[in-house]
């Protein structure tokens, strides 16, 4: 083959790689395959320059800096859009049609409305030839340079019949885990945050620079289609969403289409229900007349359009007033400053406290105490002062400060070298660790003892009754009823599930010793790995590296916590005292509950990492696959899945979520 069809191939291939993977979250080719094509394309192109072309896929790592922007003149105007708070106000729009019309609507598109940042992409016949943010709707700034480093922005579209010239809009993202990582490898490594993923998306696509902007996790997601010529495009706006789809866009999987302002009320209310479980963040959801003949007679006023309108959720951010600062002492000793706050109503709910995570954060935020603040609060996340509204000051403000003594036990407070974090050294004596590691060590997912709260065990704690785990197990009734609000009969119960939990496994064990950076995943994996405990305390780092998902610090904590002095006393005394698992057989591999079975892993889970989830399945004697077959015999899905997830459902397969898979690998092990 000669190198211009070699070239002209590999692009293709690539092109459909990307959109399996990113588009349809089901990828055609493993991750080696596609760097080898790509490698393998790039060394061609270095060859032929000439045949070097600025959609090739090889170009999405972004090229050389720009000195600065030019600007674009949209070919139709990008308009922003009305709000409407309530049902009252989407009912109002809905009449308002209906009386412009003459006639009722029967269809609305309705979908999520991204909080993230406009952008305009143009394709001439079927390539990217150039990109625009919004800037004030008439004209935008060129970040074409930008664009292309977007993964799932298609450089050339996926099909034929695509109109000559197409405008296709929507907005860029950065989904929320992605986001949190970023941050906190930004907050680990001392540099400056993001407020939020909006922010965040919008200074990275206004980069001079690419390959900055290739860096971060942007994606774009299509909801219109702007100025177009040649081929036409279906009728309604969401047959048109899934033509594009077909070409290659993401267009967001909870896109609907409703009869009336009725549905289109409850769609919004089931997606705001939704919303802490969506990926990306949103700030309400966009109701759109769905004909587009329909949207044509209607046109814009001003600078909305009126066949559409925004119906807003509230605020993910607010502004309050810094009351105290507060250090709170966790179970590892970390020293975690606490933001206690003018309660305010954000993100749906009312928050009165907000971490502000270590020492560095506060001086980066430069936040005193009486300063009004923003916070924010996206879904389930902890909310967080992002900002300080220096101009708000009157001068009665207070610096925050730190303590120089842990604030419960008074001993000193270190910070460990490359950490932000400052820890109580006191790690055994200090109570505020120690009622932290009796909580951790009675929680659900660890020994799972019912009925043993926070408050009973710092009863307990402060009255000397129980110092480390191990004296739970030598309670006895008549010491539990002596305690306040605690009959023979409660007592009695406490006693039974107390030593009802000593019959456990060896994760759950291990899990609940509270070793630091061993969460649920990494004790599961641990104890597969090795299948018992002193095994597990003798070995060496190495050795502990061997197990998938632990690296170099995660085994050196492991390694430590089982060199420490008290260590071996504490595990004996729990075991004397009829703490016990069933030993894993480790020495056959590929037998195991999940023998003969293929699993596939979808969507986000919390417990663990996708791959640390198919290294259980494999451990337990099952295969996984990457995508969904009727060869598939159970579907392990998270929040977020898919098109894996639709096919699994089409296909009639069992399809199970974490809390239950979590089951079946304790039951396993
Ligand atoms: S339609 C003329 N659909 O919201 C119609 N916009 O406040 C406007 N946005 O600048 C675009 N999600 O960047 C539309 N599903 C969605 C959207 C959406 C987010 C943004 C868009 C626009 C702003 C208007």
């Amino acid at each position: 083959m000669d190198s211009k069809a070699e070239i002209a191939l590999l692009r293709d291939q690539l092109d459909r790689w990307s959109a399996a993977y990113h588009r349809d979250d089901e990828p055609e080719a493993t991750d080696a395959e596609y760097d080898r094509a790509i490698a393998r394309l790039r060394e061609l192109e270095a060859v032929h320059p000439e045949l070097l072309l600025s959609t090739s896929p090889t170009q999405r790592i972004g090229d050389t800096p720009l000195s600065e922007f030019t600007s674009v003149t949209h070919r139709r105007p990008m308009l922003s859009l009305d709000n409407a708070f309530s049902g009252e106000d989407l009912q109002a729009f809905d009449e308002r049609i209906v009386s412009r019309l003459g006639e009722s609507v029967t269809a609305y598109c309705c979908e999520p409305k991204l909080d993230g940042v406009a952008l305009s992409l143009l394709y001439r016949d079927g390539q990217l030839i150039q990109a625009a943010t919004r800037g004030d709707g008439t004209t935008g700034e060129d970040v074409t340079h930008n664009a292309r480093t977007i993964r799932n922005i298609p450089l050339t579209l996926v099909g034929t019949r695509f109109p000559s010239e197409l405008e296709v809009r929507g907005e860029v993202v950065i989904p929320r885990s992605a986001f949190q990582q970023m941050n906190s490898r930004l907050l680990k490594s001392g540099e400056k945050v993001f407020q939020n993923p909006r922010n965040a998306a919008s200074g990275s696509l206004r980069q001079l620079d690419p390959r900055i902007t290739a860096k971060r996790p942007l994606s774009f997601m299509a909801y219109s289609v702007g100025y177009t010529s040649g081929e036409p495009l279906p009728d309604t706006h969401f047959d048109i969403l899934q033509t594009l789809k077909g070409w290659g866009f993401t267009v967001s999987n909870l896109t609907s289409r409703v009869t009336d302002w009725q549905t289109a009320e409850a769609y919004a209310a089931d997606i705001l229900a939704q919303r802490a479980d969506i990926e990306v963040d949103i700030d309400g959801v966009v109701i759109k007349v769905d004909s587009m003949p329909l949207q044509e007679s209607l046109g814009a006023v001003s600078r909305a359009p009126r066949w559409a309108i925004a119906r807003k959720f509230p605020a993910q951010e607010e502004v309050t007033q810094l009351l105290a600062v507060d250090f709170q002492v966790g179970r590892t000793g970390a020293i975690t400053p606490v933001a206690r706050l003018e309660p305010v109503f954000v993100g749906g709910v009312t928050v009165s406290n907000a971490t502000l995570h270590n020492a560095d954060e506060i001086a980066r935020l430069g936040v005193k105490v009486r300063d009004f603040v923003v916070v924010r609060r996206a879904g389930d996340v902890i909310p967080q002062v992002v900002k300080v509204l220096t101009e708000r000051r009157v001068g009665s403000e207070v610096d925050v400060v730190f303590p120089t003594v842990c604030p419960v036990c008074s001993s000193t407070v270190v910070r460990d070298q490359d950490e932000a974090v400052q820890r109580c050294d006191n790690t055994l004596g200090c109570s505020a660790q120690q009622k932290a590691a009796l909580q951790h060590f009675v929680s659900r997912k660890a020994m799972d003892i019912d009925g043993v709260g926070e408050k009973l065990l710092e009863q307990l704690f402060d009255d000397g009754l129980v110092v480390d785990a191990s004296d739970l197990f030598s309670l006895s009734v008549a010491q539990l009823s002596g305690l306040d609000r605690m009959g023979e009969k409660s007592a009695q119960n406490t006693v039974k599930a107390i030593a009802d939990s000593r019959q456990t496994t060896l994760a759950r064990f291990l899990y609940s010793l509270g070793i630091r950076e061993v969460g649920e995943a990494t004790a599961l994996s641990l104890a597969n790995h090795f299948g018992e405990l002193d095994a597990i305390a003798q070995a060496s780092t190495e050795a502990l590296e061997e197990v998938p998902d632990v690296g170099p610090i995660v085994a050196s904590h492991v390694y430590r916590y089982f060199r420490q002095d008290l260590t071996q006393a504490f595990l004996l005394r729990l075991i004397e005292r009829g703490v016990s698992w069933p030993v894993i057989d480790t020495s056959v591999e590929s037998v195991g509950p999940f023998i003969g079975q293929t699993w596939v892993v979808t969507g986000k889970l919390e417990a663990m990492s996708r791959d640390a989830a198919a290294e259980a399945i494999r451990a337990l004697g099952g295969q996984t696959a990457t995508s969904v077959s009727s060869k598939t015999s159970v579907v392990l899905a998270g929040p977020g899945a898919g098109s894996k997830l639709s096919k699994a459902e089409s296909l009639g397969l069992q399809i199970i979520n974490e809390a239950e898979f979590l089951k079946r690998l304790e039951s396993a092990s």
